[in-house]
């Protein structure tokens, strides 16, 4: 049973839910790479391998999404993102999973390898993938009956499976895992992840600062959309259950310089960090989001005050191998629009001899 179910009983049986991952993901500890970064106690929490057969932090809010659209009726979800969307990529397969038909509306962004990836992978699953010319316009796209989710799923209601998650950690502190962390780094996208989180570990008592660092559009990740998402999961989770305490939202630092120029554009701080993970630890992070986050970490560990503290990172990028025959899968059959993900070069720091090479 998910942790919020376990920790507020009430609150089974009055949320939609539909199992799908695999929890508790683990936590392990990073000596080498914490020995390298001049942090003591280096922690990683695994979300990359939250279920079996695409991990990652899309799973936890797809168990509510997914159970609310199976409660409905609906036979088809829609959702939107960036081109590589791996939420978009992750509602294709698990909605496909439970028998749902998918749609993304997908809109332009900075080419990269997994790009094409996502999209054969989306294709396979049987997504029906449309391209809009904005995310503006990919938002104003609802056709009659389908259960819709926005952006990074990060509606209330799939922010409440980021609540599981904080008192999952909260949990595995209590188990002797881990020690209670001080600080917990985490990218910050349509914020469902870091909203969660904090109310969830803020719910069990825990005063761990997160550090979340912003890798959207300023417009899509602030201070006053996270603190409103924050507000209305409280709620409405206080609501369900009376149980559920009120928690002041508290204790999260939110990080803009590591955004560089554009969503989904790498830098050469991420990439730096996405290189020293690998290198150290076999750690499988890229260049969206993890080793921007990564990168904020890295930067903090120059001060010394930090060194002795117990430090978190929490990894919300699919590890699970991706099928190895999806380039039998021919791009021709996608819409035009996406070709050029397939014809057109990658970013430069994508490319394979780029300084920090970005891997497979
Ligand atoms: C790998 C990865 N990390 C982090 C995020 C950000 O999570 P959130 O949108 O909940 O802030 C996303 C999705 O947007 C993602 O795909």
């Amino acid at each position: 049973m998910i942790a919020l179910f376990e920790a507020y009983p009430g609150l089974a049986g009055r949320l939609p839910y539909v199992g799908l991952g695999e929890f508790p993901t683990p936590v392990h500890s990073l000596e080498r790479l914490g020995d390298a970064v001049g942090a003591r106690k280096l922690f990683v929490k695994r979300d990359d391998v939250s279920a079996l057969r695409y991990g990652g932090n899309k799973v936890r809010k797809l168990e509510f999404l997914l159970g609310r659209a199976r409660q409905g009726g609906a036979d088809h979800v829609l959702t939107l993102g960036a081109a590589g969307s791996n939420h978009a990529l992750a509602t294709a397969i698990y909605a496909g999973g439970l028998g749902l038909a998918s749609t993304s509306v997908l809109y332009h962004q900075p080419n990269g390898r997994y790009v094409a990836r996502n999209l054969l992978f989306a294709k396979r699953c049987g997504a029906r993938l449309e391209v809009a010319a904005s995310d503006r316009a990919a938002g104003r796209v609802r056709p009659h009956g389908s259960f819709n989710i926005p952006l990074g799923g990060s509606s209330i209601l799939g922010t409440v499976g980021f609540v599981s998650a904080g008192l999952e950690l909260a949990a595995q502190v209590l188990r002797g895992e881990l020690p209670p962390p001080q600080r917990l780094y985490v990218a910050l996208g349509t914020m469902g992840t870091a909203a969660g989180l904090a109310l969830g570990l803020r719910a069990a008592g825990l005063e761990t600062k997160i550090v979340a660092v912003r890798v959207v559009a300023e417009r899509i990740a602030n201070r006053a959309r996270l603190a409103r998402l924050y507000r209305n999961v409280n709620r409405l989770l206080s609501r369900l259950d009376p149980a559920f305490p009120p928690c002041p939202l508290a204790g999260i630092e939110l990080r803009d310089e590591f955004y560089g120029e554009k969503y989904a554009l790498f830098t050469p701080e991420g990439m730096r960090a996405v290189a020293l993970a690998r290198e150290h630890e076999s750690l499988s992070l890229e260049g969206t989001y993890t080793g921007k986050a990564f990168a904020a970490l890295l930067e903090d560990m120059k001060r010394p005050s930090l060194r002795d503290e117990t430090i978190l990172f929490w990894n919300t990028y699919n590890s699970r191998p991706f099928p190895h025959d999806l380039d039998e899968e021919d791009y021709r059959e996608l819409p035009g629009e996406l070709h050029r993900y397939f014809e057109e070069p990658v970013q430069p720091l994508d490319r394979v001899d780029a300084p920090f090479p970005a891997g497979p």
